[in-house]
Order: structure tokens, then sequence, then C-alpha cells
């Protein structure tokens, strides 16, 4: 199909009954049935972009749901157990975080200022999208503030994710080193539910499973005390993509805090967006022309051309040189596969186009390059992608993720994000 050929209002109206039929009644919305029965962090929030665009009050509320779990110490978790569901694994017994409403114990990429941005701004209704988001911009600040104290304790300017599933991408080739060297002993057994819902060669593998739980298992013994997380953590990563979402978070916080006069929170997020530009710097890595991971725990830079280390995009400064290189590294990846953006760079004997993170294309991850080739300056390159995203969709359906080699769709299917990208790609 040509992009000419894209029928966006039937695509719009389909995203729009997916959204609908995901909508559980009670202000948020899962991810997709089966595989994803709770409300997960980042894909509630990106979830509200598209809601946005046909139900203002209903994308404030899918926010002002989650921020309500949020920790006393800041921290939002990943994903809120509202309601039982046996679909899923680890569900809330095994967490054990002992809250009222059950919720799992680490975070997810903090993409919640940079979407509030675009609610506010985009508002047909300003003074009541104002009000709402007034309310919520201490919250934001708390959170923000969470990720310095417990995820850098040492003041770096970057922060470490102690769990892969904080990354939001759980099974990328990033990880690998790290993640061999935690421990499986006392995981015992236990029964995935996800490969009863998709095809396992889609999904991670058994090995890191085995070590997502028993990181699980350690943080639980610890009480789920953040203070000695990161401390005790053998898991301790510096996600370049991460942090940038974390930066360009914190500069969103601040133009929304001073948009709604409450400068303290402006000029703590401004700070905090400075001082993670500067420290993204050292991210970088001339042979990969690109950024990377750093292993906290090594003290050694890993050698893995992924998509987080695209992101940074996202948060650079209009102007920065190193934007100019990363377009380029989007523009040699777009040439050698069929829909972009991949999240691993093909050329690497680990790619793997069908598995997750190791591979294949989100388009949540998409509209964050969209944006950072629209910041700057590369408005054509941005709606080129954004118009392949949709002709994506218009041909596989609203797949989790999709095959960067022939488009086919992935994972879970008619998927909340996806549809949410669609509603907010087509604008
Ligand atoms: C999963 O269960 O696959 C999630 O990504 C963890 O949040």
């Amino acid at each position: 199909m040509s992009a000419h050929d894209l029928d966006i209002p039937r695509l719009r109206a389909e995203a729009a009954a997916i959204l609908r039929e995901n909508d559980l009644g009670a202000g948020y919305t899962i991810p997709t049935k089966g595989l994803y029965p709770f409300q997960w962090n980042w894909d509630s929030c990106l979830v509200a972009l598209g809601l946005a665009v046909v139900d203002e009050d209903r994308a404030f509320r899918e926010i002002e749901t989650l921020v309500a779990h949020q920790w006393d110490d800041g921290m939002i978790p990943h994903i809120v157990f509202h309601a039982d569901a046996q679909s899923y694994f680890p569900g809330p017994d095994v967490w054990g975080t002992g809250r009222a409403t059950p919720t799992s114990g680490i975070t997810q990429p903090p993409v919640l200022a940079w979407c509030l941005r675009r609610l506010y701004e985009g508002a047909a209704d300003r003074a009541a999208a104002g009000a709402r988001v007034k309310a919520l911009l201490p919250k934001v600040a708390a959170w923000h503030r969470w990720f310095r104290e417990a995820r850098d304790p040492d003041g770096t300017g970057l922060v470490a994710i102690l769990h892969p599933w904080e990354s939001g991408r759980d099974n990328a080739i990033d990880w690998d080193a790290a993640l061999d060297r935690v421990p499986t002993e006392g995981v015992g057994d236990y029964v995935r539910r996800d490969t009863a819902h998709v095809d396992a060669a889609q999904r991670p593998t058994k090995a890191e499973y085995d070590r997502y739980l028993w990181l699980l298992k350690r943080f639980r013994a610890l009480g789920w005390d953040n203070a000695a997380l990161h401390a005790a953590s053998p898991f301790k990563v510096v996600d370049p993509g991460f942090n940038a979402i974390l930066i360009r978070s914190a500069e969103d916080l601040a133009a929304l805090a001073d948009a709604l006069d409450e400068p303290a929170i402006a000029a703590e997020a401004d700070a905090q967006a400075q001082r993670g530009r500067a420290a993204l710097a050292g991210l970088w890595r001339e042979d990969l022309e690109q950024y990377a991971p750093f292993d906290r725990t090594t003290g050694a830079s890993v050698a893995s051309a992924s998509l987080g280390g695209l992101l940074p995009l996202f948060a650079l400064a209009p102007g920065d040189p190193k934007a100019s290189a990363l377009v380029r590294r989007l523009d040699d990846l777009a040439d050698r596969t069929a829909y972009p953006v991949p999240s691993h760079d093909p050329a690497d004997p680990r790619f793997d186009r069908l598995r997750y993170w190791r591979g294949p294309i989100w388009l949540v991850t998409n509209r964050m390059i969209v944006d950072g080739l629209a910041r700057h300056g590369e408005a054509k390159r941005a709606t080129a992608l954004a118009r392949a995203c949709l002709g994506l969709v218009a041909r596989s359906g609203f797949g989790e993720y999709f095959d960067p080699l022939d488009g086919r769709a992935l994972g879970g299917g008619r998927f909340s994000w996806t549809a949410a990208m669609v509603l907010d790609l087509s604008r």
C-alpha cells in the first residue's frame, strides 16, 4: 500500500474502538486483553496522548488514576493491580509490596511530563487542563526527585535502572552482560503466562525470566526500601534512552511549571534537565556513532547499538551536533530495514527480528523519534516516519510491535498504545 492509499478516518475509528475496548471503566486502560490485564505506567501516559484526541477529560483521568498510586517516597510504580486477573505473571502476591491497592515495586520510563505537556498545550479547554496539570505538578516533581535520590545516589546526573523491566525495553541486548551476572539460585518453579498469549519466539527467554524474578525477590527481601536497592542490586545500568526520557520530561515539567506559576518546581526541573543533558555526553560512543549504556557495576561502557542510544535525539538541545550524527544513524538504519526504526541494529549478530526489544519496531519509540526529528528541524524526515507508522498499522493491524524486515504484527493484538500512537500521529 502506498502512503497515498491510507484511509486515515478508518484507521482512527479502529484506534478509538480499541481504546474503548481496553478501558475497564475505572479510569484506566489495559495495554491489551489477556497478556497485560492491569494498568502499566508508561503505557497509560502514552495512551493518554491518544485519548486526548477523542476525550480530553478521559485522557487526564488516565494519568490521575496512575499517579494516585504514587508511593510515599515519590516513586510511581510500573504496574497498578487495580483488580484481580489470573492471566498475568508475576501478579501482586509475587511482588508483595503490601499496598492497599497492590502495585509492583519498580518503576518505568518517566514519559509522564512529556505527555502532560502535550495534553496541556493541545487542550481545547486550556483553563480546565491547566488546573488539572497544576495539581499534578508537585507529584511529578516528587517522582523526578525520587529518581535523583534513589537511582543516582552519587549525584552523577544520570540515573540507573535496577531491573530490565524498568527500562521498558525488557530484553534489549543492552542488558545481556549485566543480566548474565545476576544469579538464579532460589528462584524456584514458576509458570509464565505471557507465552500462553504470545508465541515464545517473540518473548524474552526463560534464562531472562529467571533473572527478572531473582531481582524481584531480592528487592522484596529488602522490603522494597528504595534507599537500599541501588547499593544492593547486582544489576545497575545507565540507559541513554531512559535518561533521555527523564531529561526531556524534566524540561517539559519546567515549561509546565513556568506556564502555571510554580517557580520552585520550574527551577528544580530545569536544573535536573541541564545536569542530565551535560552528563549524557559521557555516554557517546564514537565507534558506534551513537550513545550506549554504561554498566554502573563494572564501570564500563556497553557496546550495544540499540534504539536506547538513539532516543537522546528527543532530549538534546536544538543545535547539538550529536543530533545530526543521530539523524545519520537513523538514515542508515532506514536504508537497511523495510520498516524503521528497529530496536537494534540488524548488522549485530544478536539482532532478532521477532523477539520483543531485540529487533522489532515499536510505535511508541518511533513517536519519540518523530518528536526528536521535528525538534532538530528535520520536519520532512519526521513526517515521513509518522506516515510510515500509519502505513504499517494500516497494512498489519494494531500489533504490540512489528518485524522491521517484513512489517508483520508481533506480540499482543489490538494494543492500546499502538492505537493511541495512530490517533496522535494522525492529528
Ligand atoms: C512484561 O511482563 O512483559 C512487562 O513488560 C513487565 O512489565
